[in-house]
């Protein structure tokens, strides 16, 4: 293996362990020996990851008036995945290893003749495996009551598509977003939570003229990349756009977000201009008439969808790999005798705390506290008196706060307090008045 890549891989390796050890995330059902492809995210984990919930959900529907919410159920009526097509094409090729019975994707074996694991070549024909998890409604576990998780967020939007046009009254172009659970039953979970069995899907689905479509799919492409550089402050060496050439049949373009993940660059969003395959599915399988309509009867019309479709789990790990660093000569300045200080970089918008407050004494704890209580009220806030101060900064430097805010002896005097910025080291004297503008226009930055 070469040096780059033993790198990575111990890169990796160092984030899982923080992301344990600091509560970020953790397998789940961990002392049941864990179950493979499934994650539970700790406390920090929730706080980062419901920002970042919020932050998408801020962006794409409460700052846009053509763009609604909706919050489906899981599972839908099992038609739902017959029309959409995953219940016949959903599937990946899969191969099993005779000698060793290790189980694999086709499309991700180097060699596809040979088991990576024990090296033999007596593999099984490859078959298709279905994705789909499956499920039983009702008392009677058979063919007639099987159900199945959702695949994808985005399906009950269209199903649900008349519904919400009529009870907005909103006119073409609008979009429907949604955020919520997605299950695929992967054959190979892998990359820490990069490809789980239950994970996160953030999807919007763009109704509109079909002849307007390419346009459309511009816009949302460019709002998308906008997003990761202004919002999430990836810089150009960390994401690119990959260009589908092969589309499926009814696609008439298609484009992934990537970004440069330790173990090699990963997909992390989809923007995809879907044409009127999913309204006129849903359509044939149900027999309601899924076509738009004006209001004043003038045009009639099967939308054409443009979809941007995101996954918050993989959001998350992307960030976390972006931000994790080791810094060696950084310690001397704040008088610490170890010698790395292990730092997120995270952006202050999604750091599960933004603002850590450390009286620089307990006998400080009363006026400190009820500083922490009122910045609470408007920042994701920590308050922390146990140990020395630099060891309570290098505490927040692990876990991403970008705000530490030390409350000293000289506070309560010139109501003044000294704010530590995570990246720079630096310290600025801050009157307590000024701090929540001083803090709002740091963070929104
Ligand atoms: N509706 C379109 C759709 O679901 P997709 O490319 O299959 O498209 C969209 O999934 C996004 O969902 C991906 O870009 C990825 O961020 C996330 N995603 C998909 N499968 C995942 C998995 N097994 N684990 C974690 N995230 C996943």
């Amino acid at each position: 293996m070469a040096e780059e890549e033993v790198k990575d891989l111990e890169l990796m390796d160092k984030i899982v362990s923080l992301c344990k050890r600091r509560g970020f995330i953790f397998p789940s059902s961990e002392i049941y020996g864990g179950i493979n492809g499934f994650w539970d995210y700790g406390p920090y984990g929730a706080r980062m990851k419901r920002a970042i919930e919020n932050l998408w959900w801020h962006e794409m529907v409460e700052t846009r008036d053509n763009v609604e919410g909706l919050d489906s159920t899981i599972i839908c009526h099992p038609r739902v995945w017959k029309a959409s097509g995953h219940l016949d094409q959903f599937s990946d090729l899969m191969t099993d290893c005779k000698k060793c019975k290790s189980r694999y994707r086709v499309d991700q074996m180097a060699d596809p003749t040979t088991c990576p694991n024990c090296g033999s070549k007596d593999l099984t024909e490859p078959r298709e495996f279905n994705l789909m998890m499956k499920t039983f409604v009702g008392p009677v576990f058979d063919e007639e009551h099987t159900a199945w998780l959702r695949a994808e967020t985005c399906q009950p939007i269209f199903v649900d598509f008349h519904s919400v046009r009529v009870a907005t009254r909103q006119k073409l172009p609008f979009g429907i977003a949604q955020i919520g659970k997605a299950f695929r039953n992967e054959i190979n979970p892998r990359n820490f939570t990069f490809r789980s069995r239950e994970f996160t899907q953030m999807e919007m689905e763009f109704f509109c003229d079909g002849e307007e479509g390419m346009e459309w799919f511009e816009y949302w492409k460019q709002q998308r990349i906008n997003y990761y550089k202004n919002k999430l402050k990836f810089s150009d060496d960390f994401f690119r756009i990959y260009v589908h050439e092969k589309l499926a049949h009814y696609a008439k373009a298609a484009i992934d977000i990537e970004v440069k993940f330790p173990f090699g660059w990963g997909e992390l969003e989809g923007v995809h201009h879907r044409g009127t395959w999913d309204l006129t599915r849903h359509s044939e399988f149900s027999g309601e008439d899924l076509q738009y309509m004006d209001h004043d009867n003038s045009r009639k019309l099967m939308p054409t969808v443009i979809e941007t479709s995101v996954g918050l789990d993989r959001t998350m790990l992307a960030l976390l790999c972006r931000a994790y660093d080791e810094e060696k000569a950084a310690t001397a300045k704040e008088g610490m005798d170890e010698d790395t200080r292990v730092v997120l970089h995270l952006p202050p918008l999604v750091a599960p705390i933004q603002v850590a407050v450390l009286p620089l004494s307990k006998k400080l704890k009363e006026p400190a506290y009820a500083l922490y209580k009122e910045i609470d009220r408007h920042f994701r806030c920590e308050y922390d008196e146990t140990g020395s101060v630099g060891k309570r900064y290098r505490r927040q430097d692990e876990i991403g706060t970008p705000f530490s805010v030390t409350f000293d002896f000289d506070s309560a005097n010139d109501n003044a307090v000294t704010v530590r910025n995570r990246d720079t080291m630096e310290q600025e004297r801050v009157n307590v008045t000024q701090l929540r503008d001083y803090l709002e226009k740091q963070i929104e930055a």
